[in-house]
C-alpha cells in the first residue's frame, strides 16, 4: 500500500483543498492529513477564522482522506514520515523546493495550485461586503 501525506491550514475550506487532497489521494492508496494547529499558527503569526478542532473535523470527511493528524512544529516531518510509513509527501508548488531535504526519507511531490482561490482571498472579498 502506497501512503502519501500533505500539510496545510484548510482554513475556509474551498476548491483549492479539494483539489489538492483528491490530487494527492490519486498518487496513491491511502491519504494522511496533517492539519495546522491553532498554537502552530500563532508561532507563524497566522489566525484562522475556523477553530483547529472544525478544521480537522472538516477535513476528515472528506472521501480523499484516511487519516489526520495536528501539525504543531516545523520539524514534525520526517517523523511523520517515519511513523506513518509514508511513500509520498505531497506540497503544493506554492512550496517547491523547499520541502527537497525529505527526499531522503520519501518521494517529494509539488501540485499546481488551483488558480485564483485561496483563503487570503476569501477572507479580503468577505471584507469588502
Ligand atoms: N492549495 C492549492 N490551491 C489553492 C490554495 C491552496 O493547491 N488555490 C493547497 C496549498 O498549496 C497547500 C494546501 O492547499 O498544499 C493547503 O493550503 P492552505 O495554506 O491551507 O490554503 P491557502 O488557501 O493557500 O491559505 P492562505 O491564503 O491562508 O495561505
Amino acid at each position: 500500500m502506497k501512503k502519501v501525506i500533505t500539510y496545510g491550514t484548510f482554513d475556509l475550506f474551498h476548491i483549492g483543498h479539494l483539489n489538492i487532497l483528491k490530487r494527492a489521494k490519486e498518487l496513491g492508496d491511502y491519504l494522511v492529513v496533517a492539519v495546522s494547529s491553532d498554537a502552530f499558527n500563532a508561532i507563524k503569526g497566522k489566525k484562522c477564522a475556523i477553530p483547529d478542532d472544525e478544521r480537522m473535523a472538516i477535513v476528515e470527511a472528506i472521501k480523499y482522506v484516511d487519516e489526520v493528524i495536528p501539525e504543531n512544529s516545523w520539524d514534525q516531518k520526517i517523523s511523520d514520515i517515519q511513523e506513518h510509513n509514508i511513500d509520498i509527501f505531497v506540497m503544493g508548488d506554492d512550496w517547491t523546493g523547499q520541502f527537497d531535504f525529505l527526499n531522503d526519507y520519501c518521494k517529494v511531490v509539488y501540485l499546481s495550485r488551483t488558480p485564483d482561490i485561496s483563503t487570503t482571498k476569501i477572507k479580503k472579498e468577505l471584507k469588502l461586503k
